[in-house]
């Protein structure tokens, strides 16, 4: 009889170590979508933050730990009793409370940063351990910089920190310096000399800086790591962390080979791919494994030949088992709420009530100003809903005059919180700048263009434009998103998308 399956825990950190890397911030209502479709993906554990690094880290941890009830949630924090603290309170309302302290055990690490002895680190790691189990029965201590340290004394610390009552010890690649087969056999050796692990679980945690994060996590899986860290579409501190739905599918399509599995619903896989890349504003390379444009594109004659006469011949796994629909089904403005509703739920998005009554009324708007709305419109127009924060600064109307030989010129209106309308006119080197600069001069602020990106959903020509951009403002950075079927509208629309995300922010801070 074959053994049976082992199961490995998924770990995402989209929303702390992919958050914290440079251009993907999320404002609180961006997090709490991403939180809710990680749920639906089945993710074992959310690392939801990090409380103690800003209050409003904190608050955005605190409401994901009320909100989501299926999957654990973590919360980040230094060795020490402060950020421990601020775990606590973060984590209150959570039905399954994760505490995850790290603390650096790599020569260099200790004696660079920590400026601290192995002695102290051990002593540092074992009390803060202590003091989380006080309020938290599920501890996971991470080893900062883990690979990059002396094998015996990371036993070392895990076995005193196991004994603390770590029921996690985390072994992280932090600078995504080591190679799949090293990685392995050091993975092997830590689980066999670590006093005390048959009452944990290894985890690792491997950043992607010589493209091998996934190949390393797959390698300490096949090594007996119980639980692999990781995030959607692979975002995270510099070249990113290893990428969940590779690792994911790596271990399904190849389950022959590993005999692991995860509980990852394989079909939430898309949609959630498309959620973080429209929330971060950081699109997602064409030809990325599983969820890039060209994933289950074939392009040559022999290749499409091949896979009309039986999809195998070029596709390991079937689109639809990630959640890509390939039987295109296009809705027009006859079509009903219910037709809306199953056209969802076949794509991935599960909405009732006020928010179909919203997704609803705007497809009915779109549908009739384009002949025909495709999957893709459908998931443009429930993703510009999801993680909406108050519109602060609502558009009222645009008019902008532009040519070859004439400066842009732009008339902007924008309705207030009081309802009260005002109008901006401004000059400008094109129209962009123009419509951009006048909404400066009608928020009374100085906001700085930091990206901007203008795209089209469909390739039709009537197609909606879709625009991203990056705002920054006394040391913040914000994103926003514009869909239209005119391509200005949908950047003056991400804009002011930027500028309400920015103002809530600054309205939560001062409440
Ligand atoms: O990369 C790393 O070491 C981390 C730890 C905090 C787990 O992100
Ligand atoms: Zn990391």
């Amino acid at each position: 009889m074959a053994d049976a399956k082992r199961m490995v825990r998924v770990f995402d950190t989209t929303l702390r170590d992919g958050e914290q890397s440079p251009g993907c911030s999320m404002n609180t209502a961006e997090k709490i979508e991403v939180a809710k479709r990680l749920e639906m993906l089945n993710v074992d554990i959310i690392e939801a933050g990090y409380p103690a690094s800003s209050p409003g880290d904190l608050e955005s941890v605190r409401i994901i730990a009320a909100t989501i009830k299926q999957s654990a949630i973590a919360g980040l924090c230094r060795a020490l009793e402060k950020d421990i603290d601020a775990a606590r309170e973060a984590l209150q309302k959570a039905a399954s409370p994760r505490v995850h302290i790290f603390l650096a055990t790599s020569p260099i690490h200790m004696e660079y940063k920590l400026k601290m002895t192995p002695e102290q680190v051990l002593e540092r790691a074992v009390d803060a351990v202590k003091y989380a189990k006080k309020f938290c029965a599920d501890v996971e201590f991470s080893a900062e910089d883990a690979f990059r340290s002396e094998p015996d004394f990371v036993c070392k610390v895990f076995s005193a920190v196991i004994a603390a009552g770590a029921s996690t010890v985390n072994f992280p690649d932090t600078v995504g310096y080591a190679m799949p087969q090293e990685f392995g056999a050091r993975v092997r050796y830590i689980i066999s000399h670590t006093t005390g692990m048959e009452k944990a679980l290894l985890s690792v945690h491997c950043h992607n800086d010589l493209g091998l994060a996934v190949a390393n996590s797959l390698a300490a899986i096949e090594a007996g790591a119980g639980q692999a860290e990781c995030t959607i579409n692979g975002i995270g501190e510099r070249a990113g962390n290893a990428s969940l739905e590779e690792i994911v599918m790596a271990l399904r399509v190849r389950k022959d080979y590993y005999n692991v599995d995860t509980r990852i619903e394989s079909a939430q896989i898309y949609p959630a791919s498309r959620l973080v890349s429209q929330v971060t504003g950081v699109k997602v390379q064409p030809n990325k494994a599983i969820v890039g444009e060209n994933a289950f594109a074939h392009e040559s004659g022999i290749h499409q030949h091949g896979v009309l006469a039986n999809p195998a011949t070029y596709e390991i796994m079937t689109p639809e088992s990630v959640g890509i629909s390939k039987k295109e089904l296009v809705l027009g403005k006859h079509s009903g709420k219910h037709a809306l509703s199953e056209r969802l739920a076949e794509l991935g998005f599960v909405i009732k009530g006020k928010a179909l009554d919203e997704v609803f009324a705007n497809f009915k708007a779109l549908a009739d100003s384009k002949k025909t709305v495709s999957d893709r419109d459908i998931e443009a127009l429930v993703i510009g809903t999801a993680g909406a924060v108050p519109e602060k600064w609502k558009l009222d109307r645009w008019v902008i005059n532009a040519g070859s030989s004439v400066p842009s010129i732009s008339a902007i209106r924008l309705e207030a919180e009081d309802g009260g309308m005002r109008e901006a006119v401004h000059f400008g080197n094109g129209c962009v700048d123009a419509a951009f600069s006048a909404i400066n001069k009608l928020v009374g602020k100085e906001v700085a263009l930091e990206m901007f990106e203008l795209g089209a959903i469909t390739g039709d020509t009537d197609a909606q434009g879709e625009a991203m951009v990056k705002i920054s403002y006394e040391g913040g950075i914000w994103n926003g998103r514009g869909v239209s079927t005119n391509i200005i509208e949908s950047a003056i629309k991400a804009y002011v998308a930027a500028i309400n995300s920015m103002e809530s922010e600054s309205a939560q801070r001062s409440s």
